[in-house]
């Protein structure tokens, strides 16, 4: 789906950063729905499944609640490379721990869900918690007042790698945001929330 040239600018962008492995988005061209998440994990670098970690199983009940498989959707992010910190848990040795991307890796690897989105033509992108939001839409509003809704809107494209800026689509597109499926790892009561929410998706999933 996309040029390797596209994807070799945009790794060597992140060089300067701590990031590391690279995940490719999976999915059919034609996709029912493109979820973007924030950035892989630890697990997903090692094993190349986009949403095989923790999050993951989480993720992989939303695709059941939705009646959906893997197949039937893409999987990308907004950084496909796993940002990470050296920490030292207790004494024990030092290892490295997801990070959320910041602003300079978020735009490095831009081109990337940009030429995806232009490929797959998604009739619905589901932005996966405020990275993802914001990559899209631009600002991050809590995530409790926009999760559950449909937006239609343009939505951002990278415009100047050098000044960082990204300038919105012509087209409109369907948003539907939801919670990251890790929300719930730190938050248990948002679970039932995010059935209601994924009931939305499931009914206009029928009606189109
Ligand atoms: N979060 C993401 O955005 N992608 C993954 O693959 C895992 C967690």
């Amino acid at each position: 789906m996309l040029h390797e040239e596209l994807i070799d600018q945009c790794k060597h962008r992140l060089k300067p950063y701590h990031c590391e492995g690279f995940l490719y988005g999976q999915g059919p061209s034609s996709p029912l729905i493109m979820f973007v998440g924030e950035a892989p994990g630890e697990t997903e670098i090692n094993n190349g499944i986009p949403f095989s970690g923790r999050a993951g199983q989480y993720f992989d009940q939303y695709l059941n609640h939705l009646d959906i498989t893997r197949e039937d959707i893409y999987i990308t992010s907004s950084v496909r490379s796993r940002p990470y910190k050296w920490g030292k848990p207790n004494g024990k040795p030092a290892r490295k721990y997801n990070r959320t991307p910041n602003q300079k890796e978020i735009a490095a690897h831009a081109p990337i869900l940009d030429a995806e989105i232009q490929a797959a033509n998604p009739p619905i992108i589901v932005p996966m918690g405020r990275i993802a939001y914001w990559r899209l839409l631009g600002y991050s509003p809590q995530m409790g007042e926009v999760t559950g809704t449909f937006i239609h809107s343009p939505i951002r494209r990278l415009d100047d790698w050098e000044k960082n800026t990204y300038a919105f689509t012509s087209k409109p597109y369907t948003i539907f945001p939801l919670y990251h499926p890790a929300a719930v790892l730190y938050k248990r009561s948002l679970e039932s929330v995010i059935y209601t929410h994924l009931n939305e998706l499931k009914a206009y999933l029928k009606q189109n």
